[in-house]
């Protein structure tokens, strides 16, 4: 392995973290950590949803193929570079382009050419992120040689058996793993994470998973509470923590990670601003450094409901960037823009 295993973060002291030691001082141990890391910088990432069109069926999530409420839609390479182009003006250091699952060549050859023609047109400064599922080797290997950066691909549980409870068969936990390692192999700057409060996770699984996420060498994590979508099968299952339970936990498990993992970019995620308006500014409190501003066109917002109550749906790029910054602000960090902020963790793995 090629990350250094700390013994502040085995798994007894994971599970002492999640559960019993008091969440301020948690809190207060990770965000100096992170502060002694990035500094009181937050880096951006302008998130583009560039399809709601998806071939997979999770149990949990809205755009789901077999949810036919949702209007499904694509944006059309224009649309996406102009996206693109606006988050480079206004200084934002990375984008991500993400996407339901579709596994099929058009798709593969259509991110291949929208990402030579940003590079083409906007350079090598800016990071460019993938979220675009899973796929074979070839056409990860492709999008890197097109001008892709990053990738994130959450493994959602590290329990097989319950990644198997909230997915269909055809689905499965170990190409998951696999796709993530062949991520890694190739050079992408690798991005993963769970869900927490999933029904039947204990705090000895969440514990698990930042070992995971630790030992499989990830550079970048992305975890939010799961949030039932009314329309979808997982919803039948009660919700099993009560909202001031859930953030607790998610910020619990920023923490916990910022610890085990004090190299890595954390994001404090949209779904945590689901379930607090202030979720975000308490996530970069809790240890978190990224976070990721919507810049999707307004008029698809509505259409890539994830989970019901995703913020920011009514409103558009600009009002955003302004709304964030003056949070940012709030709490005493600054914006760091227009520099990449490639994570510590990467360069250290690849030395
Ligand atoms: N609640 C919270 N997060 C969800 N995601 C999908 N559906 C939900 C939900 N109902 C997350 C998954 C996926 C990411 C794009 O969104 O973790 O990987
Ligand atoms: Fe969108 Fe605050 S970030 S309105």
């Amino acid at each position: 392995m090629t990350t250094k295993k700390t013994a502040a973060a085995d798994h007894a002291s994971l599970v002492r973290m999640l559960r019993d030691e008091d969440f301020a001082s948690l809190a207060a141990r990770a965000y100096a950590l992170k502060t002694e890391v990035w500094g009181k910088r937050v880096a951006l990432r302008g998130l583009v949803e560039v399809s709601n069109v998806c071939a997979r069926n999770c149990l949990y999530c809205g755009i789901r193929r077999g949810n036919a409420k949702t209007a499904r839609y694509r944006m059309d390479e224009d649309e996406i570079l102009a996206a693109v182009a606006w988050a480079a003006e206004n200084r934002y250091g990375s984008v991500v382009l993400q996407s339901g699952e579709t596994d099929d060549e058009p798709s593969a050859l259509f991110f291949e050419r929208v990402l030579r023609h940003i590079r083409a047109e906007l350079g090598d400064g800016l990071g460019i992120t993938l979220s675009l599922g899973e796929r074979h080797r070839d056409v990860y290997r492709r999008w890197l040689d097109a001008g892709a950066n990053r990738y994130l691909l959450r493994i959602e549980t590290s329990d097989p058996e319950l990644f198997a409870r909230i997915h269909p068969a055809e689905q499965s936990w170990r190409t998951r793993l696999e796709c993530l390692r062949t991520l890694r192999d190739l050079g992408y700057v690798v991005g993963s994470g769970v869900m927490i409060g999933l029904p039947g996770q204990d705090v000895d699984s969440l514990a698990r998973d930042i070992e995971f996420l630790r030992d499989e060498g990830v550079d970048m994590v992305g975890m939010g509470p799961y949030i039932a979508h009314p329309d979808t099968p997982l919803a039948a299952y009660a919700p099993r923590l009560e909202r001031e339970q859930l953030l607790d936990l998610s910020l619990r498990m920023i923490a916990a990670v910022r610890l085990a993992i004090p190299d890595a970019n954390i994001a404090a995620t949209t779904a945590l601003q689901a379930i607090d308006p202030e979720g975000r500014e308490k996530g970069l409190l809790a240890g978190a450094n990224v976070v990721m501003p919507n810049i999707t066109p307004r008029k698809y917002r509505g259409d890539y409901l994830l989970y019901p109550g995703k913020p920011c749906t009514e409103e558009d790029s600009e009002l955003c960037r302004g709304c964030l910054e003056r949070r940012v602000k709030s709490i005493g960090e600054e914006i760091a823009w227009g520099e990449r902020c490639d994570p510590v963790h990467f360069e250290r793995r690849t030395r």
